[in-house]
């Protein structure tokens, strides 16, 4: 029976151009280079001008992938903007990204799910898509997590970057079959019984501050790779597939130890992991876009590519989506 799927017809990123090194962050506290690289992977990030604003990120990532899907902003009608760092308390970052990209149907709004923001506003929108009520969506990841560190804190300051990446997503009717291209399964979940083990100390309905990120690192740790690879079976057998015949594995890029460990619970060989995190660190919900975009770069993503993704963040919030590319 014929099916509407969401297609992934183009995907773009965006760094800041600013660097700091593992030697920068040691210039700041009590770290090294070696004890970062051994800890998490993580070599580099980026860090945005204090002038360039997380819609600023989003925007030029949105540009790179409408300009290869070759499609015009004004056919777009949904922006989901995943983000925990927005412009400002409102209004939504997706609506300045909408206004800076020429975009004026549909609607725009924002998802915070914090590191798994880009695969609940994935999710959401292939939901928008299926049930017709939109055609071709703009699913932004965007983040400038250097405004919420505290960098006095060498157990998080080192970890996180900023960045952003973007996907657009068209309506196309398939057969219905395992081989259709586009979204084919996703599975979101969360847990509030987690919050105090990451979540930021302020907000404008609490402090009326911003506040700073927090983190319990080694429990965060424990519940990762259990989390995401029970999601990942979940999503998996909702679409049939099997993890051999995944093609590329897109994680969340929080810690190369945690990407190790999934990987080799659910038997995904090393050649098929897309591993970005030491060149930008944990940039939240802009980390799984800006990896499907080095891979799309790397001609290691190609039409008809099995692509899993996966993404754990604060509340706890975590999910998983499989695409034929
Ligand atoms: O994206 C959201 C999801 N977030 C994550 O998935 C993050 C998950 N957690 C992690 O990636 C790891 O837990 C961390 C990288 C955050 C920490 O690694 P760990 O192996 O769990 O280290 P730890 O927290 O158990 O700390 C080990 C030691 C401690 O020293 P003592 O108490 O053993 O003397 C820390 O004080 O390492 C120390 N430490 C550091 N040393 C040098 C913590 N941060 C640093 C640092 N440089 N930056």
């Amino acid at each position: 029976m014929a099916v509407i799927r969401s297609v992934i017809r183009g995907v773009g990123a965006y760094l800041p151009k600013r660097i700091l090194t593992n030697d920068d962050m040691a210039a700041l506290v009590d770290t090294s280079d070696e004890w970062i690289r051994e800890r998490t992977g993580i070599r580099e990030r980026h860090i945005a001008d204090h002038d360039e604003l997380t819609s600023d990120l989003g925007i030029a990532a949105a540009r790179q992938a409408l300009v290869r899907a070759g499609i015009d902003p004004v056919d777009i009608d949904l922006v989901i903007c995943a983000t925990a760092t927005p412009d400002r308390t409102f209004p939504a970052t997706a609506v300045r990204i909408q206004a800076g990209l020429g975009v004026t149907k549909g609607a725009a709004f924002d998802m915070q799910a914090v590191c798994s923001g880009f695969i609940y506003a994935l999710a959401t929108a292939d939901n928008f898509i299926k049930s017709a009520q939109s055609r071709r969506a703009l699913v932004v990841g965007a983040e400038t997590f250097s405004r919420i560190l505290d960098w006095e804190d060498r157990g998080t300051c080192v970890l996180f970057g900023d960045g952003a990446g973007a996907v657009v997503l068209e309506a196309q009717t398939q057969v219905g079959g395992r081989d259709d291209r586009g979204i084919l399964a996703t599975r979101l979940r969360s847990d509030g019984r987690y919050e105090d083990l990451l979540y930021v100390d302020g907000g404008p309905g609490s402090t009326k501050t911003t506040g700073h990120l927090r983190m319990n690192g080694r429990e965060v740790f424990r519940h990762a790779v259990q989390k995401i690879s029970s999601v990942i079976e979940e999503t998996l057998v909702a679409s049939g597939y099997a993890p051999e015949e995944i093609d590329l594995y897109v994680p969340h890029q929080a810690n190369k130890r945690i990407l190790d460990g999934i990987a080799k619970k659910l038997g995904i060989p090393h050649q098929k992991v897309v591993m970005t995190l030491a060149k930008h660190g944990n940039t939240s919900a802009a980390s799984v876009p800006l990896a499907l975009n080095q891979a799309f770069e790397d001609r290691r993503l190609r039409e008809g590519s099995m692509v899993l993704m996966e993404a754990m963040g604060g509340g706890f919030t975590w999910g998983a989506a499989l695409a034929r590319w």
